[in-house]
């Protein structure tokens, strides 16, 4: 069993009030966790005395930390101070059967936040198959109530959802921001919040944070109130796979360019025009020539590449094409894949 107290929010500088920290510290270090993950808003303002203090406060908790930034940290170009004291922006680490992924959710500027395309494409080199997956992040990737606010999710929380289904098998988020703990499932998703640790802000009875137990196959949440006790949330059953809606979803949606390739410009051009003739609206086929000098980077940009002699670099050779018609409409439907058989 792999038990991680997950705190947020903590807002050093203006909000922060001491006697709560001071309190959870002495708590968390009972608790004695694997890991301590902070999900952002270190400080208030992003400047460095807030970061300096911060650092030698949270110190005093006992084990490894695992912080990503929010969008207070991000203030002032504090990032710079959060990287001098709390590591990488995005991160990640394996305990067992357990893969954490952290991310910087946070724009210059802006009190929105974004996760955008590097690094979803990085979660999805994190996250494996047989693990159970875990996104640290510090904005909402669905709307959380109660918190005052409704416009608070991700700008890309959609894309970032799909990713993680596709990709985050089995998964779980850990978020904070709007200082409101609470939790629910999206599909195989569950989504976990934690509200402040030591913030003035408090949108609940007391400052708060989160005990949460992984073990095999369930998660058990805590919630667990500064000086209000404790209460039980909930153990959830963690399924692996993903929902075959979602991938059917991907599939309809995506685009495909397919690249005949051919000495005979004409020949090339001959299955080409067939292909775009059959082939449904969301693809698209153009020719090239083995000779091209633009031919590494016309492969390197086509979904699907077929030869029409011997290539490399091919998905297929077509040498010996006797119907080019059935050819081609073969070629589609393997092309429409899922989608190919609403
Ligand atoms: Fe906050
Ligand atoms: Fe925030």
């Amino acid at each position: 069993m792999i038990r991680i107290v997950q705190i947020s929010d903590t807002h050093f500088g203006e909000e922060f009030k001491p006697e709560k920290f001071r309190e959870a510290v002495r708590q968390i270090n009972a608790i004695e966790p694997d890991l301590v993950v902070l999900s952002g808003d270190i400080v208030t303002w992003g400047i460095h005395t807030e970061f300096r203090d911060a650092y030698e406060a949270i110190g005093d908790i006992e084990g490894e930390l695992f912080a990503v930034p929010g969008n207070h940290d991000a203030r002032n170009d504090g990032l710079k101070y959060f990287r001098l004291y709390f590591g990488e922006l995005k991160k990640s680490i394996r305990l067992d059967e357990l893969v954490i992924a952290g991310v910087n959710s946070t724009l210059p500027d802006s009190d929105d936040g974004y996760v955008g395309e590097e690094q979803r494409r990085w979660m999805e080199g994190v996250f494996r198959d047989n693990c159970i997956n875990m996104l640290v992040l510090h904005h909402h990737v669905i709307p959380v109530p109660h918190t005052g606010r409704n416009q608070n999710v991700l700008i890309d929380a959609g894309e970032v959802v799909e990713c993680l289904m596709l990709h985050c098998h089995g998964g779980v988020v850990l978020a904070g921001h709007r200082h409101v703990p609470y939790s629910t499932k999206l599909l195989r998703t569950h989504i976990i919040h934690a509200g402040t640790l030591s913030s003035y802000k408090v949108l609940m009875p007391d400052n708060n944070y989160n005990i949460i137990e992984v073990d095999g196959e369930s998660i058990r949440l805590k919630l667990r109130f500064v000086h209000r006790g404790e209460v039980e949330v909930g153990r959830f059953a963690i399924k692996h796979g993903m929902p075959a809606s979602v991938e059917l979803y991907r599939s309809l949606s995506s685009t495909k360019r397919v690249l005949f390739v051919s000495s005979s410009v004409q020949e090339a051009e001959r299955f080409a025009s067939l292909f775009n003739r059959l082939s449904p609206e969301n693809m698209h086929a153009s020719v090239a020539s083995p000779e091209s000098r633009r031919i590494g980077e016309l492969v390197a940009g086509a979904d699907h590449v077929v030869a029409l002699e011997d290539f490399r670099g091919a998905d297929e050779v077509w040498d010996d094409v006797k119907e080019p018609e059935r050819q081609v409409r073969e070629l589609v439907e393997r092309l429409l894949g899922a989608a190919g058989r609403v």
